[in-house]
């Protein structure tokens, strides 16, 4: 049963009646742009074709009931719990929480296939789906930008993590087998045509202190911008710095600092060569891109472990791989590899197989459709 209809069915045996809405949307997997989307610069994710449904409906008051979680429970207007709830009420909250026709409240029945702490953002997953069926019980025609926006905040402002737009915006618009190449400054788009076999594997490794090194990374980026544009006022966000001139604007940066802009201005380039090499079917400049991206998020942005960095010279290793680097915020994680075309499941195979590596989870990404999709 694909997760709508758990969804319906979930929703119906506990509240006792039909939702109003359903809707549903996938994960995402970054391809490669990593640590630039809250620098205005470019992402190229690709939609999970696993999904994660949400059916609405009217109530008093918050109930909440999920395949995976605790139900939960709260009065309305929703604060914020600490629970997966909040992904939902966050969503509700950024779209009026008295304006809508859930104005007393709110029933929702969550059924997903998207694993959970796997990296590929089970959360905006959950906020574009909740985003969605609230838009179309209200009748509210909104744009996929519009419901990626309203899914952002509900991360940002109620849940409180401080992420950029690139997991909601490729959660809502990536058109279906294709990435999402997103200029994550002025929000525009296009498809590019994928090629190759996506493998995520999965570290097993958890970092207690990732929310907090993500939060000291923006803190950092803000820092650098500001020291930056006293010389330089040009310079509105930092991939807006020409690589050529690199050398001679972070040399008045503390060293870290001057790493971390590194990172951001190369990464972003590099993101763009990996699309147009996608686009021109080059699979090993793409590979040899990838790989480029973990080094720099090794050694400049410094987001990666021991664990990660084994986890990727190992999947180097392994035949039919072009490229493999961590994946999403990185302290722990997933790690993205990139395979010949055909040639995803062998490497599965064998990555799983690696006693001494020893991976909880390995699979195949099939790329999948974004909820609204780019033109809606
Ligand atoms: C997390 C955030 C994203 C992005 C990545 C790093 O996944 O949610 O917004 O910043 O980290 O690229």
């Amino acid at each position: 049963m694909n997760p709508e209809t758990r969804a319906l069915t979930l929703y119906r045996d506990t509240f006792g009646a039909a939702p109003l809405a359903v809707a549903s949307a996938p994960g995402r997997v970054n391809l490669i742009g990593e640590h630039v989307d809250y620098h205005g610069g470019h992402v190229l994710p690709v939609a999970t074709s696993e999904r994660t449904a949400c059916a609405v409906g009217p109530l008093a008051g918050l109930r909440a009931v999920s395949e995976q979680g605790v139900p939960a429970q709260a009065t309305w207007p929703p604060e914020r719990l600490g629970l997966w709830s909040d992904y939902v009420a966050g969503v509700a909250a950024a779209m009026g929480p008295e304006t809508g026709p859930w104005s007393e409240g709110l029933a929702v029945a969550v059924a997903s296939d998207v694993p959970l702490g796997a990296g590929v953002s089970s959360s905006a997953a959950l906020e574009v789906a909740t985003a969605v069926a609230l838009a179309r019980w209200a009748g509210r025609p909104q744009q996929g930008r519009e419901l990626a926006e309203i899914a952002f905040l509900s991360e940002t402002e109620f849940v409180g993590m401080p992420c950029g737009r690139m997991d909601q915006m490729a959660s809502a618009l990536t058109p279906a087998g294709s990435a999402l190449l997103l200029d994550c400054r002025t929000l525009e788009s296009r498809a590019v045509p994928v090629g190759i076999d996506i493998v995520l594997a999965d570290s097993g490794e958890r970092h207690a202190l990732r929310e907090s090194a993500y939060a000291e990374r923006r803190r950092e980026g803000l820092e650098v911008l500001a020291l930056l544009r006293s010389h330089a006022s040009e310079i509105r966000e930092l991939v807006d710095i020409p690589p050529g001139r690199l050398d001679t604007l972070t040399r008045i940066l503390p060293a870290n600092l001057a790493r971390r802009v590194r990172h951001i201005v190369e990464e972003d380039q590099r993101t763009l060569l990996a699309a147009r090499a996608l686009e021109q079917v080059d699979f090993a400049t793409f590979g040899a891109l990838v790989n480029a991206s973990h080094d720099s998020l090794r050694d400049l942005y410094e987001c990666s472990t021991p664990r990660l960095d084994t986890v990727v010279a190992a999947a180097r290793r392994t035949r039919g791989v072009l490229g493999a680097r961590l994946v999403g915020a990185g302290w722990g994680g997933s790690v993205l590899v990139v395979c010949e075309p055909g040639k995803g499941g062998a490497v599965a195979e064998r990555l799983s197989a690696d006693r001494a590596l020893a991976l909880p989870a390995v699979r195949v990404v099939v790329p999948g459709a974004g909820a609204v999709g780019p033109g809606a």
